[in-house]
């Protein structure tokens, strides 16, 4: 089947925007701090890339990255979660934050959260910017989100659809050609 993008759900000014109020929230809640922050690659690099530069320099942050992959198609995850690259750097006793570009059934995220949990870090949130609210199956404790979304598939800004338009500027729905 083809598809191509359709409505835009969240302009560039909207994801500015509200990013702008996630950096200040996190340089509020870190200040003085060093922070980790990982991102969960592909579909986190440009909302991270954004992020990161809205959090103020009273914040010492160092990046990693994750590649994880999620058996089952290119629009729905089967929660069995897949590491593609590790991180490079331990977390032991470091305040973590995970960045992932959207929450659709919680299944990636809950791994990921349990499976850093376990490398003993001294704290660990999450930081996504696309929360589908309604497909929840499993809960996960977002502690800075960007912004809930209806159950549509979306891409741009980092989402793909079967590797496509992760450049777009904008978040987009698809839909049938
Ligand atoms: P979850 O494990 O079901 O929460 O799925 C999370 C992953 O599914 C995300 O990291 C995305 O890669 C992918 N995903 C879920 N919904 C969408 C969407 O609307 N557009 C693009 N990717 C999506
Ligand atoms: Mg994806």
């Amino acid at each position: 089947m083809e598809y191509r993008i359709s409505d835009v759900l969240l302009t560039e000014k909207d994801l500015a925007a509200r990013i702008r109020e996630l950096g200040e929230q996190i340089g509020r809640d870190y200040e003085g701090k060093e922070l980790v922050v990982i991102g969960i690659l592909k579909g986190a690099v440009v909302f991270l890339s954004d992020l990161v530069r809205a959090v103020p320099p009273s914040v010492d942050i160092s990046l990693d990255f994750m590649a994880v992959s999620s058996y089952g198609d290119s629009t729905r995850t089967s929660g069995i979660v897949r590491i593609v690259k590790d991180l490079d750097g331990s977390i032991k006793d470091k305040d973590v934050l995970i960045v992932e570009d959207i929450v659709d059934t919680g299944l990636t995220l809950s791994y990921l959260v349990k499976m850093m949990q376990e490398r003993q870090p001294r704290s660990v949130r999450v930081c996504a910017l696309l929360d589908k609210e309604e497909r929840r199956k499993v809960h996960v404790d977002v502690d800075y989100r960007g912004f809930p979304i209806p159950d549509k598939f979306v891409v741009g800004y980092g989402l793909d659809y079967g590797g496509r338009w992760r450049h777009l500027p904008a978040i987009y729905t698809v839909e049938q050609k």
